[in-house]
């Protein structure tokens, strides 16, 4: 099928790579100039595991090409609307991207096309966007949301547990299908409302699990239990699950903080409180002061603390700081006066403009640690975790503090080395 990606940030670079290396015709729109620069040379703008690879076969081949503008006349069967979502400062989605981009299909429209609308927009935009743009051309909008995670996109893409399809008609299932023919997965059809909630329910509910997670930890040290033991028991139960039950400093990316936050405004706003959901946003926004506190705890006070925060990135295996709890956490702790030193093997580029001033930076954690009196792990990088730990003890200053803020390290092992070590939610060794 002929398909235009507009946008070619992760979700549209992901999605224009796939489709050109399952047989479409790709043409990628991407309007900035350093990005497409980039996108054309066959280097991606992300860190995305495959997506150099795919990128450079889909430009070899020819299926995959990429144009500042769309093309005219469209002459395409798909375009697929993957431009950003970002949050305004009230926490309302900004739709200004998505309407630019709509806007321009529907001054070329002329021949019949399907617009998949791939960017989340909170449930009832779509109706409203696609009455607004396309009611007298020649377009069937459909909501198709993806539930891609940054550093297993692609994989996600072909092993997705579930294909939504949003419309108002029944027109367009077969298209989709042709689609994404190679991809097997169960096809819900529906209304598009009803697939616009899908996703931002999706992306609640598992915010919510890492919430209620997170408050069990707390629970747990406030009562002398350790999550360990109680995740363990949790999760076995097949109606709960064991994924997304890992406590720690809570959620970032660019997706969760956002859609939690617009889901709850656009509730609100159609009438509804959901009181559920505000709560999963306050537990998120209150981790990182609970940690800090913690630290404040241990070190008998922040002032003038030499402070090492291991990991900048929301997550391992991504460069990508967007609301990176190690963001919050410097803030706070440069708010109590501690000097800061930071430590990402990927993202310092991306987080060097967002820290406080002050913060000194280093890919090697032994540099980033050296004379510290307190480290705070906020991103379980694998080399953080199999560091050489009695290297970097020596290094450290009295009185060597851990604090474990993804129970990821072995507690035994560092009190053995001679660490004051603490997790979240875990019980002292
Ligand atoms: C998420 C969704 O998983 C994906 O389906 C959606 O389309 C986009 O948002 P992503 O943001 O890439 O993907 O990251 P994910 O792996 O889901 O983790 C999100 C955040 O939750 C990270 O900061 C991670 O550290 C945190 N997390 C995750 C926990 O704190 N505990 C867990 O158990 C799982």
């Amino acid at each position: 099928m002929r398909v235009i990606v507009i946008g070619a940030g992760y979700v549209g670079l992901v999605a224009g790579c796939c489709l050109a290396n399952s047989g479409h015709r790709v043409t990628g729109v991407e309007s900035d100039p350093a990005k497409l620069a980039r996108l054309v040379s066959g280097s991606a703008p992300i860190k995305e595991k495959d997506i150099d690879r795919l990128l450079s076969d889909g430009l070899a081949s020819g299926q995959l090409i990429f144009s500042d503008t769309l093309p005219q006349p469209l002459a395409t069967d798909v375009v697929m609307v993957a431009v950003g979502t970002p949050s305004l400062t009230d926490g309302a989605t900004d739709l200004s991207y998505i309407q630019q981009a709509l806007a321009e299909v529907s001054a070329v429209v002329s021949e019949p096309l399907v617009l998949i609308m791939k960017s989340s927009v909170p449930p009832g935009t779509g109706r409203r966007l696609a009455q607004r743009y396309f009611a007298d051309k020649p377009v069937t909008y459909v909501a198709n949301p993806e539930f891609l995670r940054e550093g297993q996109a692609v994989n996600d893409w072909y092993q997705t547990n579930r294909i939504v399809i949003g419309t108002e008609d029944s027109t367009p299932v077969a298209a989709i299908r042709e689609l994404y023919a190679d991809i097997a997965a169960p096809v819900i059809t529906t209304d598009i409302t009803s697939a616009e909630t899908i996703k931002y329910a999706a992306n609640a509910f598992l915010a919510t699990k890492i919430s209620f997670v997170n408050e069990i930890a707390n629970l747990c040290e406030a009562v002398g239990a350790d999550i360990d033991y109680v995740v363990e028991g949790l999760g076995l139960d097949p109606r709960i699950g064991k994924d997304f039950l890992r406590a720690g400093l809570g959620y970032g990316g660019s997706c969760f903080p956002k859609d939690t936050r617009a889901l709850n405004l656009s509730a609100l706003n159609n009438g509804y409180d959901f009181r559920l959901l505000k709560s999963t946003i306050e537990v998120n926004t209150k981790q990182p002061i609970v940690a800090v506190h913690k630290l404040d705890d241990m070190l008998g006070g922040l002032e003038g603390k030499e402070i090492a925060i291991l990991g900048l990135a929301f997550k391992p295996e991504t460069d990508d700081v967007r609301e990176s709890p190690a963001l919050a956490i410097a803030r706070l702790l440069y708010e109590r006066d501690a000097r800061l030193r930071a430590c990402d093997p990927v993202a310092i580029d991306n987080a060097r403009p967002l820290l406080p001033a002050g913060v000194r930076l280093s890919t090697d954690i032994y540099e980033a640690t050296q004379g510290a009196s307190a480290v705070v792990l906020v991103t379980e990088w694998p080399e953080f975790i199999n560091a050489d730990w009695a290297r970097l003890r020596e290094g450290m200053a009295d009185p060597y503090i851990i604090l474990d803020g993804r129970n990821a390290l072995a507690p035994e092992r560092l009190s053995g080395l001679g660490f004051h070590y603490s997790g979240i939610g875990r019980r002292p060794a």
